[in-house]
């Protein structure tokens, strides 16, 4: 679709989580590499931005995230092997997928954990002067049409900021940004407001931003205040809320099935769906399940 709006070209990935909640799987392994089927979570929300028209790939990394660029890089060697054996042109296709191409992975450090806004800003030079993406890999959307190219569409129509949403049930407010809705247009709304981690009994709505953000650069501007928010870290959400009302704001309810793969039960689910989705072992998975009923 053309439009009038700068496009989307970059997109920010923060990795540099300590994913705790997935010890000891996690003491040496980045939590971005946990696999969710046959890939790992970070390949997933790359072929989502990729889908989506994203060029440029920034990767907000820190100690012991080494093995997310060597996941990306050409592997020869592997390459050798595979081929010396003949006939291995699917797996050739597999260890392909994610080389990325050269000149277009960006990293920086988030040398302390000091919150989303701030890893974000890690990133500012990177990112410039222009409109740009965030796709938090805990988050993943299953759909044909990836929720970053949906986003994009609502973006080409409207400009300003897009963030993904979804209702969630009352007492989980206190896990996610929550949206003050304004004016909907099926299943576009108009945000007038977003609070992180709100109470319950404080919550402006039960509509959760989830992981997926196209954000207009002056976002940097105000996450370079370093103001701190809830749970005494730097909130992207808090400097999101200042370009309401300067600028168009619309959350997504997007199509698809959000797994938060950021907790177990939520990533034991994403494998048992995206098994299930799968080609090749879908009809398998499905009558492994029924042993499990
Ligand atoms: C972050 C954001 C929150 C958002 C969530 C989506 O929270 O701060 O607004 O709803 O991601 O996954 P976190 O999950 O890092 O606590």
């Amino acid at each position: 679709m053309t439009s009038n709006f700068k496009p989307i070209r970059k997109a920010v990935f923060p990795v540099a989580g300590l994913g705790t909640r997935f010890l000891p799987a996690t003491k040496a392994m980045p939590k971005e590499m946990l696999p969710i089927n046959d890939r790992p979570l970070i390949q997933h929300v790359y072929e989502e931005a990729r889908q989506a028209g994203i060029e440029e790939f920034i990767f907000v990394t820190g100690r012991q995230k080494e093995m997310l660029e060597e996941h990306f890089d050409y592997q020869p060697e592997l390459e050798q092997t595979l081929t010396s054996r003949g006939g291995k042109e699917d797996m050739l296709e597999k260890v392909r997928s994610s080389e990325m191409p050269a000149g277009k992975l960006f990293l920086t450090r988030q040398p302390r954990p000091l919150g989303l806004g701030h890893a974000i800003w890690c990133a500012a030079k990177l990112i410039g002067d222009e409109p740009f993406a965030i796709l938090l890999p805990d988050d993943l959307v299953l759909h044909e049409q990836g929720c970053l190219t949906q986003m994009v569409d609502v973006y080409n129509q409207k400009g300003g900021n897009v963030i993904a949403v979804k209702d969630v049930p009352k007492e989980h407010t206190k896990k996610y940004g929550i949206v003050d809705i304004g004016e909907k247009e099926g299943n576009i709304t108009q945000v007038k407001g977003l609070i992180e981690k709100p109470n319950p009994e404080e919550a402006p709505s039960t509509l959760s931003v989830v992981g997926r953000y196209i954000l207009q650069p002056e976002v940097l501007g105000y996450l370079a205040a370093f103001e701190r928010g809830a749970g005494n870290e730097i909130q992207l959400t808090d400097s999101m809320a200042k370009l309401i009302g300067d600028q168009p704001f619309h959350g997504l309810e997007f199509a698809g099935q959000h797994y938060d793969c950021g907790s177990r039960l939520g990533f034991i689910e994403a494998n048992i769906a995206y098994g299930l989705d799968d080609e090749e072992i879908g009809k398998d998975v499905s009558t492994l399940l029924t042993k499990y009923k």
